[in-house]
């Protein structure tokens, strides 16, 4: 192509880009491919200075007006930086500002580049009257009211009581002080925002920068207000009546005794050493920080200095804008695959053209579930942005519809899981879709199996990723069950096979001899596994919503796991932390054949708990029938009506020999009594409630019943901290809470004692501070010992 033609192409593509960006919005194209055309109409402009053209977009700043704010000229103009996308890009740059300023180590500010929106601020006398955006450079828009709405913009200037650095202006403040800045939304903020978006049904914000820029060009200041900004300040404009002190750093520290806030990175640095350690330095932390940050900023600090050196066309000699590798590329995508995960989902993953995306080449990337790949309107054959930030898995931000090739489709979920062929369902209200097949599943078994053997759960050591794929993959293993039943045969085997497929290993009598001891210590920690503690084991299961601390919760309350695989879903409801939901989860689960098959695999391969033991005593509080009548679906029932009438009529036999007329004797308002004998007298409801009684019936006869009544700890809490040597922290409070103790895991006014064991931190201080009695491990073992 003729160069004149590539330019007049590129300005087109950079002048749309801009219209997009600066006054739609809606940015068509990442920065990295924005910059990337910009260099090359700059590199073709300076090669061809016949082309040059002075509507090129190389040679202004930005975008253009909007048309509904008041527009704001800039009597010192807004500039830009220029960029350095490499350390040789920054010696360049020191290498220039060395040899104009004669200087070997030339002192630099140091800056993070914040990614927000570029504001000025004019302060008349003291007070704030104006605040413009950037616009072009030389033209703004007047934003003051959304501006105003930013508690981080002060409205006064603060007087500062005392002399520093050369920035007092007693009596008077300046006639005039402009201060330049980022307005940014800080991402927690974002977060917030739009976990509440999405919980309402509203419009969530692509990134904090959208954010920010949209907040910004609210006309209606009440919504503007609705999004919470911030702002840090970086520099000044015009300035009267006060006399600047003579280096940047200085003025940032001024900035902030005027009541602006100044980013705590901020820093000095010299020579090339110093800027790079502290790009280095800034890298690291950029994931923490609760701003977007794309690089950082050098300028060079004496005043003197820059105005030596001055501008170029667009922007500063002496400051320069070190960008970090761009976390958004552009690529295509080849197809969107299934991948099934341990509790079935479905999550449609989007295979790539490999591109590098901040110094990773990424393939893959998630497309989350059906109802964002809708959102998205991503195809198979379309160029997408990909955004990569820290450990984040990569994700498809957005679809460039432009480069979309005519034949591509819309993509549909398919109907059947790709490893099982067995059904994909979705429940109401959900977004994920799971495959039906359960542990039939290779992909489900498999990570079923990683999740059963992982670290939290049973911690068989040696166990990982790779073998258990292997395992599944050459059929030795289906189910966790299966694991108990391998012999030195089959792993060796195994190996065997695997090494061949992978045309691995050759067959020496050494590498025999490793594999043997290899495949003994596998089955050894397979072994060993077998002395299970159950809530790990629970956990293990991978039952859809536990967690380790429901699981704990299950363990704790009801004690042993034939309880809990036998308990439905009213009496799981009754336990603390568990809702409908968990309950309904959890029930479920141990009803499934397949499940409990593995179950009972499990058991006879000889798993066993160290832990088990009887249910809590506090479960008498808990299950009684009133727990049992206010799950079911009668309306005007009240959890006070339900009680008095349980106490009356503590069984369904008793309730329903009694009848309606004495429900209402017994304190039942009429509605409540009517409609609980309209419920009551369908066969099936009464039936669950029959069930439901027996479970729970069963449960409560095990559960130990005078340490309720006359529990010795009865309304005592108790919290446990550090390390105990003769039993767990979790032993130890299984027996207090037998004792009718309350466990707790915070220390509060309220708590009677604390244990303290080895170690113990902050939660023995906090004892110490509120005078609550401390016991050591001693002690506890002695009151245990008292009561059996
Ligand atoms: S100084 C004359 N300092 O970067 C130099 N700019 O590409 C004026 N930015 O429009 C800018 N953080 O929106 C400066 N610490 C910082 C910055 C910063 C972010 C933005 C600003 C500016 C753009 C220049």
């Amino acid at each position: 192509m003729a160069a004149s033609a590539r330019v007049a192409e590129l300005r087109r593509l950079l002048d749309d880009a801009n219209y997009r960006y600066f006054v739609l919005d809606d940015p068509a194209i990442p920065d990295v491919e924005y910059d990337r055309l910009m260099r090359e109409l700059l590199e073709l402009e300076a090669a061809h200075p016949e082309l040059q053209s002075p509507d090129s977009p190389s040679r202004r700043v930005g975008g253009q007006v909007r048309r509904e704010f008041a527009e704001v000229a800039h009597a010192i103009p807004m500039l830009s930086l220029g960029n350095a996308f490499s350390e040789g890009e920054v010696a360049d740059f020191v290498r220039r500002i060395r040899e104009a300023t004669g200087e070997d180590a030339p002192e630099f500010s140091v800056e993070p580049k914040i990614d927000g929106l570029a504001i000025s601020l004019r302060y008349e006398h003291g007070v704030f009257v104006r605040g413009a955006t950037r616009g072009d450079g030389s033209t703004g828009e007047d934003v003051s009211a959304n501006l105003r709405t930013i508690k981080a913009i002060p409205l006064h200037l603060r007087f500062p009581t005392e002399a520093g650095q050369g920035s007092l202006f007693a009596p008077a403040p300046p006639a005039v002080l402009e201060v330049r800045g980022e307005v940014y939304m800080p991402r927690s903020a974002f977060e917030a925002y739009n976990q509440r978006a999405r919980e309402s049904g509203g419009k969530v914000l692509a990134n904090p920068r959208n954010g920010a820029a949209g907040s910004l060009r609210q006309l209606d200041p009440a919504v503007s207000a609705s999004r919470p900004l911030a702002f840090f300040a970086y520099a000044l404009g015009e300035v009267d009546g006060w006399s600047p002190p003579p280096r940047h750093s200085q003025v940032l520290q001024a900035l902030r005794g005027f009541g602006f806030p100044v980013s705590p990175e901020v820093d000095t640095a010299s020579g090339l050493d110093g800027l790079l350690c502290y790009f280095d330095r800034i890298g690291r932390k950029r994931e923490s920080l609760d701003y977007d940050i794309d690089g950082v900023v050098y300028k060079l600090d004496r005043f003197d200095q820059q105005r030596e050196l001055g501008f170029v066309s667009r922007a500063p000699r002496w400051a320069i804008a070190h960008k970090f590798p761009a976390q958004e590329q552009l690529t295509t995508v080849e197809a969107i695959d299934i991948q099934i995960g341990r509790t079935g989902a479905a999550t449609p993953v989007a295979r790539l053209a490999p591109v590098n995306v901040a110094g990773v080449v990424v393939t893959n990337a998630t497309l989350h579930n059906a109802d964002q790949i809708a959102r998205l309107d991503v195809r198979v054959g379309d160029t997408v942005i990909v955004r990569r930030a820290g450990d984040v898995i990569p994700e498809v931000v957005r679809v460039l519809p432009e480069h979309r090739p005519a034949a591509a489709e819309p993509w549909r979920m398919p109907t059947h899981c790709p490893v099982c062929s067995s059904e994909l369902l979705r429940e109401e209200g959900e977004a994920v879709w799971r495959c039906s097949g359960g542990l039939t599943c290779a992909a489900q078994s498999k990570e079923a199996l990683i999740h059963f053997a992982s670290r939290r759960a049973m911690d068989i050591e040696g166990l990982g990723d790779r073998i258990i794929e292997d395992l599944v993959d050459l059929g030795f293993v289906e189910s966790p069950a299966d694991l108990y039943r391998l012999t030195l045969d089959d792993m060796l085997r195994m190996k065997q096979l695997s090494d061949q497929r992978d045309g691995t290993t050759p067959e020496t009598v050494k590498s025999g001899k490793i594999a043997t001891r290899w495949a003994e210590n596998l089955l050894d920690a397979i072994a060993v596994s077998r002395k299970a503690s159950l809530p790990r084991f629970l956990f293990a299961l991978g039952i859809l919503h536990i967690g380790e601390s429901t699981a704990k919760t299950l363990a704790q309350w009801l004690g042993r796991l034939e309880l809990i695989r036998h308990s439905p879903e009213a009496v799981l409801i009754a336990l603390p932390d568990v809702g409908r939901e968990v309950a309904h989860s959890i029930a479920t689960f141990f009803e499934q054949d397949g499940n409990q098959q593995v179950l009972d695999a499990l058991l006879a391969a000889g798993i066993v708990f160290a832990d088990e033991r009887s249910p809590s005593p506090q479960l008498h509080e808990r299950l009684t029938l009133a727990h049992l009548l206010g799950q079911l679906p009668v309306d005007k029932l009240g959890g006070k009506s339900a009680q008095r009438l349980a106490e009356v009529y503590p069984t369904l036999d008793a309730l329903v020999a009694a009848g309606r007329d004495n429900w209402v004797i017994a304190g039942l308002s009429v509605a409540a009594a009517d409609n609980l004998n309209a419920c009551l007298a369908d066969p099936t409801m009464r039936e669950r409630v029959r069930r439901d009684e027996q479970a729970m019936r069963r449960v409560l006869a095990e559960a130990p019943q005078d340490a309720v009544q006359g529990g010795p700890l009865v309304g005592k809490t108790f919290v446990l901290t550090g390390s105990l040597s003769s039993l767990t922290r979790d032993e130890a409070g299984a027996r207090l809470e037998a004792l009718g103790a309350k466990v707790s895991g915070s220390v509060s006014k309220k708590t009677s004692v604390v244990v303290a064991g080895e170690a113990a931190g902050s939660k023995l201080d906090k004892a110490n501070e509120l005078g609550v009695e401390i016991w050591d491990e001693a002690k506890l073992l002695e009151l245990l010992s008292r009561y059996g």
